[in-house]
């Protein structure tokens, strides 16, 4: 393992405003994320849920930018759970996943466009959303036609305390 190769994928990853039409396989999202599911889970819950949207369902979405024209549009759905804590702890386990998903991704050269659009009542209803899962994310995938700039992150230092 390399930490400047990690390091690299982790300050290059961008959240990706719009694509090329190229199209992306179902297939390598998938690979990509049989890896990304090693991501730490109390309990081996396992909580996350993909949802690749067809075309029918992205047009009734109706996202204001369709996704940057992302060629894959895809929701990731967390369980829920019975007491809020555990909900919480599924909540953070995907969000796990979907980080690795992500540096996954941009090692192959995709990016991806996160919209928190799915927690809308409508589109949980239009996507059959279970009640007390959460969808943390509907994600546009493809490969980049423009990649912002990094945003100014706050010194880690200023975040840290330390207790007695
Ligand atoms: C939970 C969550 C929800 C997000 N929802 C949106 C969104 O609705 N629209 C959007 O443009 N970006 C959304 N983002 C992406 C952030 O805006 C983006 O990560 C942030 O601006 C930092 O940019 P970077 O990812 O390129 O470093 C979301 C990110 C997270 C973690």
């Amino acid at each position: 393992m390399n930490l400047e190769d990690l390091r690299e994928v982790v300050l290059t990853r961008r959240n990706i405003k719009v694509f090329k039409p190229d199209p992306v396989d179902e297939s390598l999202v998938l690979s990509l994320m049989e890896i990304a599911k090693f991501a730490p889970n109390h309990r081996m819950t396992q909580p996350w849920h993909i949802v690749f949207i067809g075309p029918e369902t992205r047009r009734q979405l109706n996202h204001k930018a369709d996704f940057g024209g992302a060629p894959l549009v895809v929701a990731i759905l967390s369980e829920g759970a019975a007491k809020d804590e555990d909900r919480v702890e599924q909540i953070v386990a995907t969000s796990c996943f979907i980080q690795n998903f992500l540096l996954l991704a941009h090692t192959v050269g995709l990016g991806a466009r996160w919209t928190s659009i799915g927690a809308q009542p409508q589109n949980r209803a239009l996507l059959g959303v279970p009640e007390g899962y959460d969808v943390l994310g509907i994600l546009g995938i493809g490969y980049a036609a423009e990649v912002p700039h990094a945003k100014d992150r706050t010194p880690i230092a200023d975040k840290v305390r330390h207790m007695p």
